[in-house]
């Protein structure tokens, strides 16, 4: 390092854990996100090589019991999820050295669903299919007694699989409420609220109306933050904006979304698409789709409508950047397409010889 470079005055410190090798075998590449109690790193775990995703709890939080309970709450949670669209946890603990508690999770190199939104709407089939996605891993979490209350499209991430085709996880079970009876858990310290008496939690955009309220949440109040998330993945607006937070909480408990035919008039959305969305919009749960997987169900029997499978019995392929391409963006005319390679050389190989075996046997005949 240059000691004469002295950096401009705003400039952040250099973060001290970026370029560390800690507990002898996380070597801290990047941070990669933060939040209000810690940072999250990519960091290549030694001697395999396999690149994790570290959050570590801030120093400054640390004598903090609500956060360290969040915390551990988050590691407990995902320790007992499974599912492909559930990121998994690896590894918990305390730092050596500094003792700050870390989570280690697969690393998910596909960025937020924010980075999507952000480029413009999406198109219906790929938001289906994203849907759907975050549906199976509530669908599991649910069955266990776990509520997320903080679904948005910053803890949505995409996994990079393989060049064109992705899967979405739900990531950030922090204020995730598990209910100990359902879960088969004792009552143990974790258990106990999270939130200091008073408080609210949850991200007011996406905050379901009993959420905000203080009252009472089950599942179908995760399917409310979903029908949010799917209301901007079609449309690339909010069902709700308000200039104050109050606002935002009296027109999720009052205020009917804008129908998305209006919202969105050029996307002629298909009427089944928006009964469905408006439905986990509802203000009342009973009047919700009753379950993550009645929403797959759902979702299934459009999917089978507006993108029927070629192969195989069922109609939820793969999302792939084709299909989850930006339709428009909302504050620019021209179509933004994510950049993708073609089909391999081999499959145009492929194509041409059939194409030629097809001519030469009708010119044969
Ligand atoms: N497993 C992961 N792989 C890659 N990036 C991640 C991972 N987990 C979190 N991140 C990044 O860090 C951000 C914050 O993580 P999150 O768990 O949502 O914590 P917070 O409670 O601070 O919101 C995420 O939005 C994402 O950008
Ligand atoms: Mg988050």
């Amino acid at each position: 390092m240059d000691d004469h470079a002295d950096p401009p005055d705003d400039a952040e410190p250099p973060d001290p854990l970026v370029g560390r090798l800690l507990n002898d075998r996380y070597q801290v590449l990047a941070r990669v996100g933060e939040g209000g109690m810690g940072y999250v790193y990519k960091a290549r775990q030694e001697p395999i090589g396999r690149l994790v995703a570290l959050k570590v709890l801030l120093q400054e939080v640390a004598e903090n019991e609500q956060a360290v309970r969040r915390f551990l709450n988050e590691a407990r949670i995902i320790s007992q999820l499974r599912h492909p669209n559930t990121v998994s946890l690896i590894d918990f603990g305390h730092l050596e050295g500094t003792g700050q508690l870390f989570i280690a999770m697969e690393f998910l190199a596909g960025g937020q669903l924010r980075d999507l939104l952000d480029r413009g709407r999406i198109d219906p089939v790929a938001a289906l299919r994203m849907t759907r996605q975050i549906c199976q891993s509530l669908a599991e979490a649910h069955a266990k007694g776990i509520y997320h209350r903080d679904l948005k499209p910053e803890n949505v991430l995409l996994d990079d699989v393989e060049g064109e085709q992705f899967v979405v996880k739900v990531v950030d079970f922090g204020i995730a409420k598990l209910n100990p009876a359902l879960a088969g858990l004792e009552a143990g310290p974790l258990s106990i609220q999270l939130t200091a008496p008073g408080t609210r939690l949850g991200t007011p955009a996406y905050i379901p109306p009993e959420q905000a309220f203080g009252k009472a949440i089950d599942g179908r109040t995760d399917l409310y933050a979903l029908g949010v998330l799917l209301y901007e993945m079609l449309t690339g607006h909010l069902p709700f904006k308000s200039d104050s937070e109050q606002g935002l909480f009296l027109e999720h408990l009052h205020t009917p979304p804008r129908p998305i035919s209006e919202a969105a008039p050029d996307l002629a959305i298909d009427p089944a698409i928006e009964r469905l969305t408006l439905q986990m919009l509802e203000k009342k749960p009973d009047d919700r789709p009753p379950s993550a997987d009645a929403v797959i169900r759902t979702i299934d029997q459009i999917l089978m409508r507006l993108a029927p499978p070629t192969e195989g019995p069922t109609p939820q392929g793969p999302v792939t950047l084709e299909r989850a391409r930006m339709v428009d963006a909302p504050t620019d005319d021209t179509p933004v397409t994510i950049q993708r390679s073609g089909p391999p050389g081999w499959f145009w190989a492929v194509l041409a010889v059939g194409l030629l075996a097809i001519l030469a046997v009708a010119i044969l005949r």
